[in-house]
């Protein structure tokens, strides 16, 4: 990254490290865990995706993380930089968040807007890195139209614009396509992908699964505490043995006798009427095994596959889980 003002000397060693470490930090409001003694480390140049349900502790640990807020417990070290009140401006100059909602001066221009926040977080250069960012997000052509005049995905791209004033090496983005649409979400992807490929390491919370997918080299699902750490097709291999899904024309009048006690099937639920997943020790075993307990019960057998999960279930088996044990 050129031309960024560094107050980090002390911390100069922070290329060799990874980008960010995290252990055992909590974060308790009043009465309120945010989140529980989370532990994760994220690599440079990584794009690192967490995932959670409404009130998982997300924001927290971003504002965390970003020395919005102070731990309670725990410690964690910030584009090389620990973790502590008196670095906060130091690790502030290193990084930058990008919100859940933009934050924008509404009557002002774009390139107002981006200049008067160059100045608030006192930057040199302010003329040439305005247009350094607004290049990066492909808005110099609406430099100088009113924030107000600009749709949601325009504004999510100054807002971006904003993040990257000071050039961080760690970005942080809550949420960054909350409520776009598929166009706009695209182009949002496209410019994470291009700040990955210039080195920045991209901490982003999403809701939406196909997003981490897509993006993330590891996400982590979050639900106060740490569920799951690792590679989108780790995590899928971790939490689901092979499985087979099955679908008849009619749903089954007695799925688990047909089910239960086949070769290599280990359970087996019901996906929707008709639909039918199979966890199965072996599919070559399994599948003629199933298909002639079904053909010898008359049942029509519309098709039988390897089913292949995506993030999305990794994630609602997860969250089952955490509701189930709440019941218990
Ligand atoms: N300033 C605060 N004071 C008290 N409680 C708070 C505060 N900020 C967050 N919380 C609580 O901490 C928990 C985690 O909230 P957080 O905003 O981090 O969740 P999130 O995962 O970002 O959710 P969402 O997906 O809805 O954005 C919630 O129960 C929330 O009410
Ligand atoms: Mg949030």
């Amino acid at each position: 990254m050129t031309g960024v003002k560094r107050g980090a000397r002390s911390f100069a060693g922070s290329a060799d490290q990874p980008a960010i470490v995290v252990e055992g930090l909590s974060k308790r409001f009043e009465r309120r865990t945010a989140f529980e003694d989370v532990s994760f480390e994220v690599g440079r140049g990584e794009v690192f995706g967490f995932l959670g349900p409404n009130g998982a502790g997300k924001t927290t640990i971003v504002r965390t993380l970003g020395t919005l807020l102070a731990p309670s417990t725990g410690w964690a070290t910030v584009a090389g930089v620990p973790l502590l009140p008196e670095n906060g401006v130091v690790i502030r100059e290193r990084i930058s968040i990008m919100p859940e909602s933009p934050g924008l001066y509404l009557r002002l221009t774009v390139s107002e807007n981006l200049e008067c926040f160059a100045g608030l977080y006192q930057l040199d250069d302010v003329t040439q890195r305005v247009a350094r960012a607004l290049r990066a997000v492909n808005l110099l052509d609406r430099a100088g139209d009113l924030c107000s005049a600009l749709s949601k995905g325009l504004r999510q791209r100054v807002a971006l614009a904003r993040a990257l004033l000071n050039e961080p090496e760690v970005l942080f983005l809550d949420e960054p396509t909350s409520g776009l649409d598929p166009v706009a979400s695209r182009e949002v992807h496209g410019l994470i992908t291009s700040l990955r490929e210039r080195g920045v390491t991209i901490f982003l919370t999403t809701h939406r699964l196909d997003e981490a997918e897509r993006l993330c080299d590891r996400v982590a699902i979050l639900n106060t505490t740490l569920r799951l750490i690792g590679r989108p097709d780790e995590l899928r291999e971790k939490l689901f043995r092979q499985s087979l899904e099955v679908r008849t024309r009619e749903p089954l009048a007695d799925a688990a006798r047909l089910f239960e006690g086949r070769a290599a099937v280990e359970g087996w639920r019901e996906l929707s009427p008709g639909v039918y997943a199979l966890a199965v020790s072996n599919h070559d075993l399994a599948a003629p095994d199933v298909v002639r307990a079904l053909v010898a019960a008359g049942v029509d057998v519309l098709s039988i596959a390897e089913s292949r999960h995506s993030l999305e279930d990794v994630y609602l088996e997860l969250i089952d889980e955490d509701v189930e044990a709440r019941r218990r």
